[in-house]
């Protein structure tokens, strides 16, 4: 089976995490590997500071809980995501509230925005759908007008841009996740990155179950969402990389294109219009003209040897967050669809183009004899 990712890990990266371990660097707190990693990576994402987490959910979690919303407060998410995005609300007692999908690019569509303010909201929480760059100039300047924080999901978009800026340097803060099938990753892992020095320290300090002095005298309600020493030792070597990655993501979306671009009755993903689109995963919207259902196409797949995802479930028709006080429904049609069409592609950076090619000459073939059975 071609799997729809495989993280591409080597020798060097095991050499770090045993050094890490064989200097203690074990715990979340000792040593020299998370601040040269948050160092690494701020600078790496043009911000001021970054501060190391144990996941994408944590850096989102704390992010939220940085703003000391009150319980009802409201904030705006994309409708299309992993569900972690909501969630960063959710046990912050904030309501998510989806915002539907744009057609084209499938990340929030930015015109709903302005429509689903109310006097609850407080925040902005746009996602960076499989490496696209949402529009963080609109997003922004509609931020300023009702004076809402911006906080960027960049869990699938490490190195992406909107004109020549990164994701992450737009919003008071960007989540980024290293998982296992992220753009670089630690195993399990997130960072925060901010310009904010206060809102850093804020975020330290809560990601440590707020430790002040004396010792185990805590002032705030804080976390342990600390980051371990060898994560970070690993996330080094990645980050050395990340560019490497990054240039064969595209390689991978460029070879898909190309061969697909000449199958009808697939929407494929829309380029980039003023910035670098990341290609975190290869996505792919089965049109009625394709002769059969999504499903079946990855069940085709699947039989010959090929796994695929598919995209989100949205939001709005997650049962988990229709239980919460103060949840309110919001139509988001074109996510629905999305998550009833939309699925992705294999995207490992290691994907070579003979099996590229294997892949698409299948769903050429399948779309063959599906058209052949429509039109019979
Ligand atoms: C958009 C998005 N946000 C958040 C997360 C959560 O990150 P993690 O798995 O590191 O908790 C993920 C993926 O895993 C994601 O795709």
């Amino acid at each position: 089976m071609i799997p729809v990712f495989e993280p591409d890990l080597g020798e060097e990266e095991i050499a770090a995490v045993a050094d890490a371990i064989r200097r203690g660097e074990i715990s979340g707190s000792f040593g020299e590997s998370i601040p040269r990693f948050e160092e690494a990576f701020a600078h790496y994402c043009d911000c001021k500071f970054a501060v190391a987490v144990s996941s994408g959910t944590a850096a989102l979690h704390l992010a939220v809980a940085a703003l000391e919303l009150k319980p009802g407060d409201e904030i705006l998410v994309s409708a299309s995501t992993n569900i972690a995005t909501a969630l960063a609300a959710y046990h912050n007692n904030v309501v998510p509230i989806p915002v539907d999908s744009e057609r084209q690019t499938w990340n929030l569509d930015v015109d709903l925005v302005e429509s689903l303010i109310t006097p609850k909201t407080r925040a902005i929480l746009p996602v960076h759908l499989f490496g696209r760059a949402v529009d963080m100039e609109r997003v922004c300047e509609i931020a300023r007008t009702h004076n809402l924080v911006v906080i960027e999901d960049c869990a699938e978009s490490h190195g992406a841009t909107f004109g020549n800026r990164k994701t992450g340097s737009f919003g008071e803060m960007g989540c980024f996740s290293f998982y296992a099938n992220k753009i670089i990753t630690t195993g399990e892992g997130g960072m925060i990155v901010t310009n904010n020095a206060k809102l850093a320290e804020k975020l330290k300090l809560l990601r440590n179950l707020a430790f002040t002095t004396p010792r185990f005298r805590h002032e705030l309600a804080g976390y342990n969402f600390r980051m371990t020493g060898y994560q970070a030792a690993m996330g080094l070597v990645q980050c050395k990389k990340i560019e490497k990655v990054i240039a064969e993501k595209i390689r991978v979306a460029k070879t898909y294109d190309h061969f697909l671009s000449k199958v009808g009755g697939l929407q494929l993903p829309a380029p980039p219009k003023n910035g670098r689109h990341v290609y975190w995963m290869y996505g792919l919207v089965v049109q009625p003209e394709f002769g059969i259902t999504r499903d079946e196409l990855q069940k085709r797949l699947r039989d010959s040897g090929v796994d695929t995802r598919t995209f989100f479930c949205p939001m709005n028709l997650q049962p988990a967050l229709q239980k919460q006080p103060g949840y309110r429904r919001v139509e988001c049609p074109v996510a629905e669809s999305l998550w009833k069409t939309g699925f992705y592609l294999p995207s490992s950076p290691t994907l070579s183009e003979k099996t590229i090619r294997q892949i698409t000459e299948t769903i050429s073939h399948i779309a063959e004899t599906s058209k052949a059975n429509v039109t019979a």
